[in-house]
């Protein structure tokens, strides 16, 4: 693998550290500017600014080059929470929530998740590979090298084997790393419906041991929610997959306080999600016990919900917020880690500093991988992406558009956009898109 010297960076932006980033730290990101940075063996070897590197590393000859164009440079996106292998689309029940009804009332009916655990049951595991490579391509695009992994379409043991067979084969041929989650108690399958302990008996018996047994998940997670899953449940197949090796993450206060919060603390979760509707005792816990907050705007977003996660008051209380998509076809469709900066900033209000140690460092954390991935330092992978603005402000202050000009996995370019950064900048490239990584996908 040859070496990787990116340089000509207007800006270098990044958190810094293995932990999770929590009250006024969770601001405090490092800038180098006129900065560069060496990639060696797929990690970082050197970052910092021109005149040092030069200094310290003297002429290198055998090294490919990335111009930065005057860009900003940012570690990876880290998208900590999503859905992705699914078949079926659900724009129908979007078009009935633009006539007025609540996503609730469209579960109720036997649409929402069960509507796709029914197309999802349908479809073949290659199919579902080629769509989960699709939207791995968005993400990519969009700058995010790692992202977290859901089944929960399946709700049973085949097909939910089937779900997290897709996301290690689709993962093993793309660039974008995936760490996958067991979430068969995402709801209720219909053959249960009368007879929810016994399903929680299958998750607990054989789907748990056999996804352990496979490797074929790292984490477990239940939505817990009033009218899903109580507490004492999710805690029953948390617990479970403790057991077996699956560490604890957790759909908590998305629509009412359940007691989510509490229950991720007293597990040791190593998140809650969404908490939307999180309570004073909820946020006291997640602040005591050390449980990353995975905040999910984009949710609150396109269920046009208008409230939003108490961001400000979970970073006073001194939880480490994190950021994710929820890529899934029903409360979430979007692949963009880039939107959900910009929705952290105008809607949770926090500062893009906060934001992007939010999509980065904390959402490492949040799956275990903050001594890898995260922040650009020596020693990390070199996960990177170039961002074609000045300064990484420009997260936020230029919204909606697409900010990524090159995406670096593993210390090689993995993507490569032709728009130069600024006017007047060189730009050293046909001027032709490189298309995308070959994938394998079966
Ligand atoms: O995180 N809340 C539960 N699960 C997803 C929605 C999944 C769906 O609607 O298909 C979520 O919002
Ligand atoms: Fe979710």
């Amino acid at each position: 693998m040859s070496d990787l010297l990116i340089t000509n960076l207007a800006e270098v932006a990044t958190p810094i550290g293995s932990s999770p980033r929590r009250g006024n730290d969770q601001g405090a990101i490092q800038r180098y500017a006129n900065a560069a940075v060496l990639c060696r063996d797929g990690h970082i070897a050197f970052v910092g600014s021109e005149s040092e590197l030069g200094e310290r590393f003297g002429e290198l000859a055998e090294v490919s080059r990335l111009d930065g164009r005057r860009g900003t440079l940012i570690p990876g996106f880290v998208d900590a929470h999503t859905h992705l292998p699914w078949a079926g689309s659900r724009e129908h029940e979007f078009a009935q929530r633009l006539a007025g009804a609540t996503y609730q009332e469209i579960s109720a009916a036997g649409g929402g998740i069960l509507s796709t655990v029914r197309s999802t049951r349908a479809a073949a595991e290659d199919d579902l590979v080629k769509q989960v490579l699709v939207r791995m391509d968005r993400m990519l695009d969009l700058g995010t090298t790692t992202a977290e992994a859901k089944s929960g379409y399946g709700l049973n043991l085949d097909d939910e084997l089937k779900q997290l067979r897709a996301i290690r084969r689709a993962g093993e041929s793309h660039p974008v790393d995936l760490k996958a989650t067991l979430l068969a108690a995402h709801e209720t399958p219909p053959e249960y419906r009368n007879q929810r302990e016994r399903y929680l008996d299958i998750i607990c018996q054989d789907i748990v041991p056999r996804v352990a047994e496979e490797k074929l998940a790292g984490f477990s997670d239940v939505f817990c929610e009033h009218g899903v899953f109580s507490a004492d449940e999710s805690r029953r197949v948390l617990a479970a997959g403790k057991r077996h090796g699956l560490l604890p993450r957790l759909h908590a206060d998305e629509f009412v306080d359940s007691g989510g919060a509490e229950l991720a603390a007293e597990l040791g979760a190593l998140s809650a999600d969404h908490l939307i509707a999180i309570s004073e005792t909820g946020i006291e816990a997640l602040s005591r016990s050390g449980v990353t907050a995975v905040l999910l705007p984009g949710t609150s977003f396109f269920l046009m919900k208008h409230t939003y996660a108490p961001a400000r008051r979970l970073i006073d209380a001194g939880v480490a917020v994190a950021l994710a998509t929820d890529c899934n076809p029903g409360s979430s469709h979007t692949e963009s880690m880039p939107m959900v900066v910009v929705l952290a900033v105008f809607e949770l209000g926090l500062s893009v500093e906060e934001a992007l140690t939010a999509a980065t460092l904390n959402s490492a954390c949040s799956l275990g991988l903050g001594d890898e991935i995260g922040s650009i330092e020596p020693g990390k992978r070199a996960d990177l992406v170039l961002l074609d603005v000045p300064n990484a402000l420009h997260l936020a202050y230029h919204y909606g558009i697409n900010p990524v000009s090159a995406v670096v996995k593993n210390g090689q370019v993995v993507r490569r956009e032709r728009t130069p950064c600024m006017p007047g900048s060189p730009s050293n490239d046909s001027g032709r898109r490189q298309p995308p990584e070959r994938h394998n996908s079966g």
